[in-house]
């Protein structure tokens, strides 16, 4: 076996040092919650206009769309995490089924998810934080409120905060996922109070034309991007999240039931809210006026002359989108974790303290990594970027779940995905439609991205990794 398809045992964890494996703190309303949390957030909050520009009223096509590939991915991910219940996510499922090579680009791929992921929110959060304190007569100076390429020196908010969720996630898992509970309640009040407000203001001619661009992802003949499946690869962005609740499967009390609720869960919860917001987005104010603000769901309560109510969106959104970041973050480190346990980052990394509640070092490397985007680069295709890999992990899991049915046809299962044959050749094929939406900007930096994992990989990790040292 070559070291690109050598592979990590299904049972891997079985075999790793009781020292170095985390302690099981969490059950399901934890993951039903920190699926919530890494779900609902900027994309809900600022994404909805873009979409709506791009793909008219039909915004909301572009949220089924999504909400169905989602699902699908969702019960491939269950049965995934169910059977093998042990940090990592896609990229411990991919390392045990289809090689170590496979597994690093995915691994390299979920950065994009979840690390860059964070930046962008702490970046968005920044931008809330400045407005409110300025309505408030607070005025920071420029250099400190921008990276440089804003014509600032750092983004000091995005700092902030990205050192705050750093310090909350390395006391632990279970301290973070209980204040995650508490900004996930506030943030669907808010949805909630969105919907209270605009459902009774819908006016059927904001509805047509219906599809004014048409399905397919095209350019239009003034170079913008249009079309419900150019809107839906966008949104997409505010869907991914419940995959975050899989990297948490060693932490969890009973995996066979907290995994699936948590994820299946979060899913099905996050994908009702969306539905009912596009709907009333879009039926109470006309898609071209809202669809360029940064705050559509303030704008368009303003617009329905709620100012209390709009500002108190905004107000959420600062509390709440945090969580957003706890858990992308909280991602980050168990992947980033398990990888370093397997050696193909450095091994110290891994290293817990005594009662292995965090993996404090790691969290601190992730915790420097995203200060530091967020802090000094722009991001403003980051969005994209983070949607193409998390549609590449997407199709590394369904993958996955097909070569063991036919591999592994006898081992426990947990949770088996219904219609399995059906359900993760189209996530996959769904995905790769997604993919071939995205612009090709997106696809080229994605490309540089993982050419220089590649460098890494046959540099560094294909020599450190443990399977290396166990031939
Ligand atoms: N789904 C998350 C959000 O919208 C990433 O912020």
């Amino acid at each position: 076996m070559t070291f690109w398809t050598r592979r990590k045992a299904l049972d891997a964890l079985a075999h790793v040092d009781q020292s170095r494996q985390l302690r099981k703190t969490l059950s399901w309303p934890h993951l039903v919650a920190l699926g919530i949390g890494g779900i609902i957030g900027t994309g809900i909050y600022t994404l909805t206009g873009i979409g709506a520009e791009r793909a008219g009223p039909a915004v909301i096509l572009a949220f089924a769309a999504c909400g169905i590939l989602c699902a699908f991915a969702a019960l491939t991910y269950a049965e995934m995490a169910t059977m093998m219940p042990a940090a990592g996510s896609a990229y411990t499922y991919t390392y045990s089924v289809l090689g170590e090579g496979l597994a690093w680009i995915i691994g390299w791929s979920l950065v994009l998810e979840y690390a860059v992921t964070c930046s962008a929110v702490a970046v968005g959060w920044s931008g809330y934080m400045v407005g409110l304190l300025e309505s408030m007569g607070i005025h920071l100076p420029k250099e400190l409120i921008a990276g440089p390429y804003a014509g600032g020196v750092v983004n000091l908010p995005a700092i902030v905060i990205t050192a705050l969720v750093t310090a909350l996630l390395a006391k632990g898992a279970k301290e973070s996922a209980t204040v995650n509970i508490a900004l996930v309640a506030i943030k669907i009040i808010a949805l909630a109070v969105f919907v209270g407000l605009t459902v009774f203001s819908l006016v059927p001619e904001n509805f047509t034309p219906f599809m004014p661009y048409g399905f397919v992802s095209h350019m239009d003949d003034a170079g913008h991007v249009r079309g419900v499946m150019a809107a839906a690869a966008i949104v997409f962005f505010a869907f991914f999240g419940f995959d975050a609740v899989s990297t948490s499967a060693e932490e969890v009390k009973n995996p066979g039931r907290d995994l699936t609720i948590g994820i299946l869960g979060s899913m099905v919860i996050s994908t009702i809210i969306y539905m009912i917001v596009a709907a009333c987005a879009v039926g109470a104010w006309p898609f071209a006026e809202f669809a360029a603000s940064g705050e559509p769901l303030a704008f368009i309560l303003r617009s329905l002359n709620h100012p209390g109510a709009a500002w108190a969106i905004g107000a959420a959104a600062i509390v709440a989108l945090p969580s957003v970041i706890l858990v992308m973050m909280f991602g980050q480190t168990r992947v980033f974790f398990v990888m370093s346990r397997d050696g193909l980052l450095p091994r110290g990394l891994s290293d817990l303290g005594p009662d292995r509640r965090s993996p404090v070092k790691v969290t601190l490397l992730v915790g420097l990594f995203v200060a530091l985007f967020g802090g000094f680069l722009p991001l403003a295709t980051i969005a994209e970027l983070s949607n193409a890999g998390t549609l590449a992990a997407f199709i590394s899991v369904s993958v996955c779940v097909m070569v063991l049915r036919v591999t592994k046809p006898d081992m426990p299962r947990l949770f088996r995905c219904p219609a399995v044959w059906v359900v993760a050749p189209l996530a996959v094929i769904g995905c790769l439609y997604f993919l071939y939406s995205l612009p090709g900007t997106t696809l080229r930096n994605f490309a540089i991205w993982h050419v220089i994992g590649l460098v890494i990989y046959l540099g560094y990790s294909r020599r450190t990794s443990l399977l290396n040292k166990a031939v």
